[in-house]
């Protein structure tokens, strides 16, 4: 039998009844969207343990350009140093806590504690503390500066989205993203640029936004302009994808959500390869999707149990990204993409309310729509008993 807090919290017969196969399953319980406790555990097991991603490279893309983040419940902040490279650092002054940060700025070249003026380096080390003995500089020896630098946390940059690994023991970053490389291989996604940018919030758990994204039951009630998943034979026109943190689907062909700019370049070696769109996430909170024409790239960040940030980034072939040739299509892009949004938040939004209803539970996973969910739910669980074990 599962032991440990996540299993006092949803039951060791859910867990099991989770993990049963797909027919026989039954999906995560109200309280994993709607309990605080759960909630902080999964930042405890989940966001503090796995790749995150918590913004966008283009968000900070000069030397001395900085910005605050919060990293599953931590203030941190990013900065791009002299050489060009992202760093992120614990947003903490070493002298007596105070944020450093609290807005984005740009060209800086150190990073200013705005209460007693401590100055740290773009490289996280303490260089200024101004009037620390009464004189304007402080003579070598007085303080043990080497020992004060800003504290350092793991990150990397890939696709445009900035990683970081609160742990610090995460498999290398090129590991994690291999399996949506792979399948990205055959684009020239390096020649795209941002075409939109979209933020929003919703009332709702992370894992409600995610599970929105990834089952294709709900388009045909939900999303009256997207085609149909199933064939006149009624087999699924796309198909489940799996492979270490990545899962999601795939499906081949002309993209259906085809946005009015120029279709992503593939590469000559790809052959005749048919195109094919891929709607991918990386565990826990990144979605890394390949549209034809456009990459959607969303930070899904979680907030409280109820409550979701996401931050949508749009790329498209750099001719079209800017510029007054392509901004109608861009405009049109924009639209499409926010209706559909819209019209998920009212359906995710709706999934939260029921979960606060004492008859809300025991649900089932359509065997033919939802083994994308039954993996991401499992996986989620695993990854949180996984944590617990590690750590007895
Ligand atoms: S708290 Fe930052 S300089 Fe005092
Ligand atoms: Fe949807």
């Amino acid at each position: 039998m599962t032991t440990g807090r996540t299993a006092e919290l949803l039951g060791a017969a859910t867990i099991a009844a989770l993990q049963r196969p797909l027919a026989e399953a039954r999906a995560l319980p109200p309280a994993a969207y709607t309990d605080e406790a759960f909630f902080a555990l999964e930042r405890e097991l989940v966001f503090r343990r796995h790749w995150i991603s918590v913004a966008f490279a283009h968000e900070i893309a000069a030397p001395g350009d900085a910005m605050p983040v919060e990293a599953a419940g931590l203030p941190i902040l990013l900065c791009r140093d002299r050489a060009g490279e992202i760093r992120a650092f614990h947003n903490v002054c070493r002298h007596r806590g105070a944020a450093i940060l609290a807005t984005r700025v740009t060209g800086q070249p150190t990073l200013r504690c705005p209460y007693h003026g401590w100055a740290y380096g773009l490289d996280g080390r303490l260089r200024a503390t101004p009037l620390w003995d009464g004189r304007r500089v402080t003579p070598p020896g007085v303080l043990d500066r080497d020992q004060l630098g800003l504290v350092p946390i793991r990150c990397g940059v890939w696709a445009d989205v900035v990683f970081v690994d609160l742990s610090g023991r995460a498999p290398p970053l090129a590991e994690f993203v291999r399996p949506v490389a792979a399948l990205w291989a055959p684009y020239e996604t390096e020649n795209l640029a941002l075409g939109h940018l979209a933020e929003g919030e919703i009332a709702a758990n992370w894992k409600l936004g995610i599970e929105g994204a990834l089952e294709n039951y709900h388009e045909d009630f939900v999303h009256p302009s997207l085609p149909a998943r199933i064939d006149a034979e009624g087999r699924k026109t796309f198909t489940d994808i799996a492979e270490g943190a990545m899962f999601g689907f795939c499906w081949s062909g002309e993209s259906a959500l085809r946005s009015p700019t120029p279709l992503i370049p593939m590469r000559p070696e790809a052959g005749d390869a048919r195109r094919t769109d891929y709607l991918s996430f990386l565990f826990p909170n990144t979605q890394l999707n390949l549209y034809g024409s456009v990459s959607v790239r969303v930070i899904w960040t979680p907030v409280a149990p109820d409550r979701t940030r996401l931050r949508s980034a749009f790329y498209v072939v750099k001719e079209a990204a800017a510029g007054d040739a392509f901004a109608e299509a861009r405009a049109a892009m924009a639209a499409y993409w926010d209706n559909l949004r819209e019209e998920d938040r009212r359906a995710i939004e709706a999934m939260q309310r029921g979960r606060r209803s004492p008859a809300a539970g025991d649900f089932r996973f359509s065997p033919f729509w939802e083994e994308s969910l039954h993996h991401f739910q499992n996986k989620l669980i695993a990854a949180m008993l996984a944590a617990e074990a590690a750590a007895d």
